[in-house]
């Protein structure tokens, strides 16, 4: 297996267009919004507790996935795992559990609990098993994660 490459994305624009690409043909539109909102100013994962993570293997971008406060909960300690997407060819090769442990790195000194959103089964199964808990009162969100005090 290739060594994967984890790295802050400081401007993610031109490295991030192919994922774009594949995954408006896959149906997910949120890799879309995420270069929309970073290009408006909305988000740019500049704000302290937030980060934009990209996971690289030999120079080339395989995945991307964001941390910020939660939007929903507007509470300090409460943040959210968004737009985590993976390139088709690089599925179940162990890139979205590195890319999210480490956001769960990221998240530990800012956030008491995390929450996130997915309509999907393979990454219902994927958060599953890094530990989050399908969450099914909380408007926005399907799972959580507390980082504090047990899970
Ligand atoms: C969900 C996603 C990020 C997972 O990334 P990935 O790199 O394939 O995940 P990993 O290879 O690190 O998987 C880690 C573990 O999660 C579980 N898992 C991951 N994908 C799974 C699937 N399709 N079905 C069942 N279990 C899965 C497995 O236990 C896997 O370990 P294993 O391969 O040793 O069995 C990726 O499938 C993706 O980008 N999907 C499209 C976009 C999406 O749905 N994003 C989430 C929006 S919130």
């Amino acid at each position: 297996m290739e060594s994967i490459d984890i790295a802050i994305c400081t401007n993610p624009l031109p490295s991030i267009h192919p994922l774009v690409a594949e995954s408006r043909t896959e149906g997910f539109r949120f890799v879309e919004r995420l270069i929309e909102e970073y290009r408006s100013g909305l988000n740019r994962f500049d704000r302290p507790g937030e980060v934009l993570l990209g996971a690289s293997v030999e120079g080339a971008m395989v995945g991307i996935g964001g941390l910020s406060r939660d939007p929903y909960f507007n509470h300090p300690a409460v943040g959210r795992l968004r737009h985590v997407y993976v390139r088709a060819a690089w599925r179940r090769r162990g890139v979205g559990r590195v890319l999210v442990m480490a956001l769960l790195e990221a998240a530990r000194p800012h956030y008491q609990l995390l929450t996130l959103r997915t309509d999907t089964a393979a990454a219902t199964a994927f958060y599953q098993t890094l530990g989050f808990k399908p969450e099914p009162h909380w408007p926005h969100t399907t799972h959580h994660l507390r980082l504090r005090n047990g899970s």
